[in-house]
């Protein structure tokens, strides 16, 4: 009898243990790189490592860069990646975070997250896009509050039909509208994307307009990421993202503060016509 409820007792506490540890991993989400996702170029530069296999890193050397994709493509979602970025002189590197579609159709649709590296001691810029049908040229740049080397910040995609929200550390830094009751047609709805990582060389463009080239003795140069969650459920709470009063007031103290490029200004580049959305996206 001792024997049987004891052993009882174990079963039940395996069990309660195993259900927690399910719970903890769906909640933070956190799964390993090897199950979702897959180099895509860059060898031996792709890391990945730590319990869970939860952590990875990218290495950009004078041959090359690096960078992975997820195995899974879908429609609509919620990811979000903690990357911490190369530290030190950076100037001249693009490490990237984004979802695109296949891209050799010609009329590809993109959600970009992209970090501009920049010389010891300058702001890295963040550059933002959304590509639909092919079409691109919705950029918007943003400082950040802190130094993005120096930990881990959590970088989320927000795509469900309604709208493309950019966040960081859950605060939002651009908020994407579809406009089509508006009649507007440019948002990317009806093509599966994948899950987009890398860590490569754009000195002609990056840094300053091209000016600050990369400073090769400081290679190689390394970007973490880890503790990715992919929530694409049903029930998931992307599904009705939106702005609340909160957080459309953080989203002006970001555009207020550290926006440094938005499309919808550039009466340059659009003399002719802005972009259709440009008149309503004043309205967040
Ligand atoms: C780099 O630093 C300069 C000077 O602080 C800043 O103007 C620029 O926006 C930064 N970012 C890039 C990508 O050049």
């Amino acid at each position: 009898m001792i024997f049987s409820s004891n052993g009882h007792h174990m079963v039940l506490k395996l069990v309660i243990v195993v259900v927690l540890m399910v719970l903890s991993s769906t909640a933070y989400g956190a799964g390993s790189f090897y199950d979702e996702f897959d180099p895509t170029f860059g060898d031996h530069r792709v890391q990945i490592s730590g319990p869970g296999n939860r952590d990875l890193s990218l290495t950009l050397d004078q041959y090359s860069g690096s960078g992975f994709r997820s195995k899974k493509e879908f429609l609509y979602g919620r990811i979000d990646m903690q990357i911490k970025l190369i530290a030190g002189d950076s100037a001249g590197t693009v490490t990237t975070f984004y979802l695109t579609s296949d891209q050799s159709t010609g009329i590809h649709d993109e959600i970009d997250f992209e970090f501009l590296g920049n010389s010891s001691g300058h702001p890295y810029t963040v550059h933002t896009n959304v590509f639909s049908q092919g079409q691109g040229n919705r950029e918007q740049q943003f400082h950040l509050w802190f130094d993005p080397s120096k930990a881990f910040h959590t970088y989320s995609i927000v795509w469900n039909p309604k709208l493309i929200m950019f966040l960081v550390d859950n605060i939002p830094l651009r908020v994407f509208r579809n406009y089509e009751n508006h009649g507007i047609m440019f948002f990317p709805k009806n093509q599966r994307q994948r899950i987009y990582a890398s860590l490569w060389e754009a000195d002609d463009w990056a840094t300053q307009g091209g000016r600050v080239k990369t400073d090769w003795s400081k290679a190689p140069f390394k970007a973490y990421y880890r503790n990715f969650n992919i929530d694409t459920s049903d029930k998931g709470a992307w599904k009705t993202h939106d702005l609340d009063e909160n957080s459309r007031r953080r989203l002006r103290w970001v555009q207020k503060n550290y926006m440094i490029y938005d499309y919808c200004s550039d009466w340059k580049r659009f003399s002719q016509s802005f972009p259709p959305e440009c008149k309503n996206s004043k309205f967040n």
